[in-house]
Order: C-alpha cells, then structure tokens, then sequence
C-alpha cells in the first residue's frame, strides 16, 4: 500500500515527507481553503507542493461543466509533470475525465461511492479512483464495506490501462488497516491520522522502559 497525505498544508507534507511515509499527496477545495489559500495563489501552491512529493499531487477542478472542466485540468496539468487533476465522479466529470485521459492527462476521480461509479470512472480513463470512506460512516453506512466491494469489482476487470484505488475520507487507523488487508493501492489519510499510524502506546511504553533500564545501566 502506497500512502498519500490528504492536505494542502505544506508544513504538514514537509514533515511527512521527511520521514519517508508518503507518495503523492492529494488535495481539494476544502483542504486548500483551510490552509488560507488565495485563489490567485493556487496554481503556485501547488507547484510548491509538487516540488516537495516525488509522487502523484491531485489538484482538483472546481469547474462545473465538462468544456471548463477540461480547460481548467490542462492548466493545472501544465504546473508540473507529476500533477493528477482530480475530478468529480459525475456525468460532467466523466465527460472531461475521457477528453483529458485521451490527451494524456492523469485523473483522479473523486466523490466515488459505489460500483457503477467505479467502473465508469475506469472506462472513461480515470488513472485512478477515490472512493471515500468517512463520509458512508457518517450517515451511519459501512464505508469498509463499500470499499470492499469497489475494489473487489475493479480488480474483476482489465481497463486497457492502468487503475489504481485511492481509499479517501479516512478517519481513523483502523480504516488503513482495513483497506489494507483488501489489498488496496493507496490509502491518502490525513496529518494526523498519519501521526496516529506511527504511534503506538505500546511503543511508548517500551520506550520508557528501556530508557529506564539504561539509567541503571549508565549509574551501575
Ligand atoms: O480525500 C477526500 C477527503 O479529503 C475527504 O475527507 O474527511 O472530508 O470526508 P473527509
């Protein structure tokens, strides 16, 4: 499993990226509005970001049809080879999502809920597919379990190029764990659900107690 951080802060990508723990990076609307983004300054974001990851940044349209849609991803295929524009998994978006594929543009579909979804996003082109998690637990669905089953049909059937599976809206560690046991590609989590993958209370504490016998050691 490959991880992505799911931000646009870039504190938070230079961090993990120093520890070696991500691969591509994936961003949106909402993630850029939190970090105080100025629409003017976008394209330079995520430039910036692109720069820091050796790997797929997703950079998300906020056009609404599929001609500006298709316009707006070659501008922002354009910032940087490793670019991925992000697209909604909707009529419009599988439109733009088939133009752009056809010229050679990496898509990442996004808002991907359910099976047909999928497999139309990998018919049209789509590099790759984010079903989201969080946002079935939200409304009291299993969103493992929806996952499950979009990996499970993907993997039923050759798209003529490659398809990889990025499981977004993830909460918690456990829904890493969970993705990863079904074998799915990529996991974006964010900041600190990152930071809650690595720690371990158990890790803690046996940290403390060999720091504890090496006092001994050091005073014997
Ligand atoms: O990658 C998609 C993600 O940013 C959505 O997460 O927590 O808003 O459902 P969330």
């Amino acid at each position: 499993m490959k991880f992505f951080l799911d931000t646009a802060d870039i504190n938070d990508i230079k961090e993990a990226a120093s520890w070696g723990a991500i691969q591509g990076v994936t961003t949106n609307p909402s993630l850029y509005a939190r970090t105080g983004g100025k629409l003017a300054d976008f394209h330079d974001h995520i430039k910036k970001i692109c720069e820091i990851v050796d790997g797929p940044v997703s950079a998300e349209t906020v056009a609404e049809n599929r001609d500006d849609m298709v316009a707006d991803g070659l501008e922002l295929s354009k910032i940087a080879p490793n670019v991925v524009v992000k697209i909604p998994t909707t009529v419009e978006g599988l439109a733009a999502t088939h133009t752009l594929s056809a010229k050679g543009v990496n898509v990442n579909m996004t808002l991907c809920f359910t099976v047909p979804q999928a497999i139309l996003a990998a018919r049209a082109g789509a590099r790759y597919i984010s079903p989201f998690i969080g946002r079935y637990d939200d409304i009291s669905e299993d969103g493992i379990e929806h996952l499950s089953e979009i990996v499970q049909a993907i993997n039923n059937y050759d798209f003529g190029h490659p398809v990889e599976i990025i499981a977004a809206s993830i909460r918690s560690a456990n829904h890493v764990t969970q993705a990863a046991l079904m074998g799915v590609d990529i996991a974006t989590v964010p900041f600190p659900v990152l930071e809650k993958m690595v720690n371990h209370p158990l890790t803690t504490n046996g940290l403390d107690r060999f720091m504890a016998d090496w006092e001994k050691v050091k005073n014997a």
